[in-house]
């Protein structure tokens, strides 16, 4: 029987820092007792996924996010790892990401995380500015970023992503350290949230992040994310497409499994609306855009959007113009309202 194929999410909600701005589930100030017996308590809710359907499941992607996952020690991303491995048939070519902060990624955890088989280093630059980081109450400096990424690349790791933010109040986009830009595969680029600038600027800074990425090799595939050919993250790309499934462990992780989306706070099992809802939403973000056959009834709806230029047809699929990208909500809601 062949294995279906499940994206496994595991959530790290710790930080050295709780930064002013971010809404992640995730605490500071946790005691190293606290973080083991949350490590413990993950293991055992892997186990027991095992005990009731894991059956014929394999696992493409594992992904450590948080949080920060770098920032608590090792052996407890090991442990967690082997358990998903004794319980999901982890597959050789499986990408497997961990999220780092800067100033908690060593060159000993470096080592460690290939050791463990983790082949994908995502790190949370943010910006290349000092000034910028400090207004966003970041503990880390850009040079310090940039250790991190050479780092990583020392330690032998061939797909690194770095998260960028733009559209931060008080501080003009700065684009420094180009160089560091030919040693990373991939960039996730996003406003900083809720908006807090002019739309216009938000604009203005999203078109500098893209033209500067695409001038050094970088092709957007999803409305904040850029890769090198080859190297768009496979994790997220399970997201962004419903009719695939995943599984989060850990507080704040939500699944998908079996036509039912679940987390600690919710379950339900999807209706054809729902499904239907999140194939347009979730289509449009990428740039392949959702099949014309799934809109049928939203012709009217279709040739308005290509006349004001936000879509266009791209082999029998709908897809956002450039134009379109910066106002994808509206373009949604017209065509699942
Ligand atoms: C879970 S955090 C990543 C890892 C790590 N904890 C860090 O901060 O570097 C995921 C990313 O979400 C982005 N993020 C967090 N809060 C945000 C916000 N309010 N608006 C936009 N992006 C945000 C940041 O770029 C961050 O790197
Ligand atoms: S370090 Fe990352 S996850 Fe933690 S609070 Fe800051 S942005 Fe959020």
């Amino acid at each position: 029987m062949e294995k279906r194929a499940v994206s496994i999410y595991i959530h790290i909600p710790f930080c050295e820092k709780k930064c002013p701005y971010c809404d992640f589930v995730s605490f500071d100030n946790k005691s190293e007792r606290e973080i083991a017996l949350y490590a413990e308590n993950l293991c055992q809710e892997i186990k027991e996924f095992n005990a009731e359907s894991a059956d014929g499941v394999c696992a493409s992607t594992v992904f450590f996010g948080g949080g920060t996952p770098s920032f608590i020690a090792p052996y407890h991303i090991k442990r967690i790892l082997d358990t998903i491995r004794g319980t999901f048939n982890v597959l050789p070519s499986a990408e497997i990401t961990i999220e780092c902060n800067p100033n908690s990624l060593t060159d000993k955890k470096l080592a460690e995380y290939k050791s463990f088989g983790i082949n994908r280093i995502s790190i949370g630059v943010q910006s290349f500015d000092n000034d910028t980081l400090k207004k966003l109450g970041r503990t880390h400096t850009a040079e310090q970023a940039a250790a991190a990424v050479h780092a990583a690349r020392k330690a032998g790791f061939t797909n690194i992503n770095i998260d960028l933010m733009h559209s931060i109040p008080n501080s003009a986009l700065t684009i420094r350290h180009p160089e560091l830009l030919n040693l990373v595969t991939h960039v996730s680029a996003y406003a900083l949230t809720p908006d807090q600038v002019p739309e216009a600027q938000s604009i203005r800074e999203q078109k500098l992040v893209e033209k500067m990425l695409r001038a050094n090799g970088f092709k957007k595939y999803e409305v904040s994310n850029f890769a090198r050919p080859g190297y768009e993250c496979e994790h997220n790309k399970v997201y962004w497409d419903p009719t695939r499934e995943y599984l989060g462990f850990g507080t704040g992780a939500h699944s998908l499994f079996n036509n039912k989306r679940f987390s600690d706070t919710e379950s339900y099992e999807r209706t054809e609306n729902d499904i239907f809802v999140e194939t347009v939403m979730l289509g449009l973000r990428t740039t392949r855009g959702v099949s014309l056959d799934i809109l049928n009834g939203k012709q009217k709806q279709i040739e308005e959007l290509l006349k004001l230029k936000l879509v266009k047809i791209t082999k029998n699929r709908l897809v956002a113009t450039q134009k379109g990208f910066f106002v994808l909500n509206a373009i949604i809601r017209k065509l699942t309202g």
